[in-house]
């Protein structure tokens, strides 16, 4: 099942939605919230989609978005992508569509020119995938609430020794409080993670 990946367009808007909806399950709701969010506002820099055929035509099996955010450097403000949320339906995860839409999502950003990619995420999952604890690059976390480990980075060719500072997050992940992690979840991701 070799998945393709291409931009996203608005008519491909319900089925991501349902593969967000299944793949994140309780967050699901929240997930399609930051992504109305987002795209109402001027931060998206790219969404891209993974199909594949499974005999029936080509289906939307996984999605990823790229936000612009900032790196509040004490020279200049840089502006960074953020990636997330990245979801792939349930019925097609280990399958490596989530590799190849990170891996499409950081050619999107090196094609712009953006030095540097950030995320929130399992640095099991990500390490094997160009990213690399932001901490000891420098930079600072946009919110005590996420885990030093889970905070990420891939930088890019365009990246400079400068660019390091707090990375600003666009406001729609604050309007739909997807920044960081709450409560038990919280509490269990910095027990496995050791922070
Ligand atoms: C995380 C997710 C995007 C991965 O997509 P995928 O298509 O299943 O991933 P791939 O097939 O490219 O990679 C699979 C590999 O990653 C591992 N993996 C998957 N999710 C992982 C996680 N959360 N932590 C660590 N490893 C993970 C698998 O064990 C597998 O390892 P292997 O290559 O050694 O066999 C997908 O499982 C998903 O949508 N999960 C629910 C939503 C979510 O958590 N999104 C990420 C938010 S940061």
């Amino acid at each position: 099942m070799t998945p393709s990946v291409r931009a996203a367009t608005v008519e491909d808007r319900d089925a991501i939605a349902a593969v967000h909806l299944t793949a994140f399950d309780d967050e699901g709701p929240a997930i399609v919230d930051v992504l109305r969010a987002l795209r109402d506002s001027e931060a998206v820099r790219a969404e891209l989609v993974a199909e594949v055929d499974r005999g029936g035509g080509p289906e939307i099996v996984g999605h990823v978005l790229l936000s612009r955010g900032w790196v509040d450097a004490e020279r200049a403000l840089v502006e960074v992508d953020v990636l997330g949320p990245l979801g792939v339906h349930p019925s097609a995860q280990g399958r490596g569509v989530g590799a190849a839409l990170v891996a499409a999502a950081l050619d999107s950003a090196r094609a712009r020119g953006v030095p540097a990619v950030f995320l929130e995420g399992d640095p099991a999952y990500y390490a094997r995938r160009g990213f690399v604890a932001a901490r000891e690059l420098g930079f600072d976390r946009p919110s005590n609430r996420i885990p030093w480990a889970a905070f990420q980075v891939a930088p890019l060719a365009a990246h400079e020794p400068w660019m390091t500072g707090r990375l600003v997050y666009p406001e729609a992940h604050w309007r739909a409080d997807t920044v960081g992690l709450r409560g038990e979840v919280l509490a269990e991701v910095r027990e496995r993670l050791g922070d």
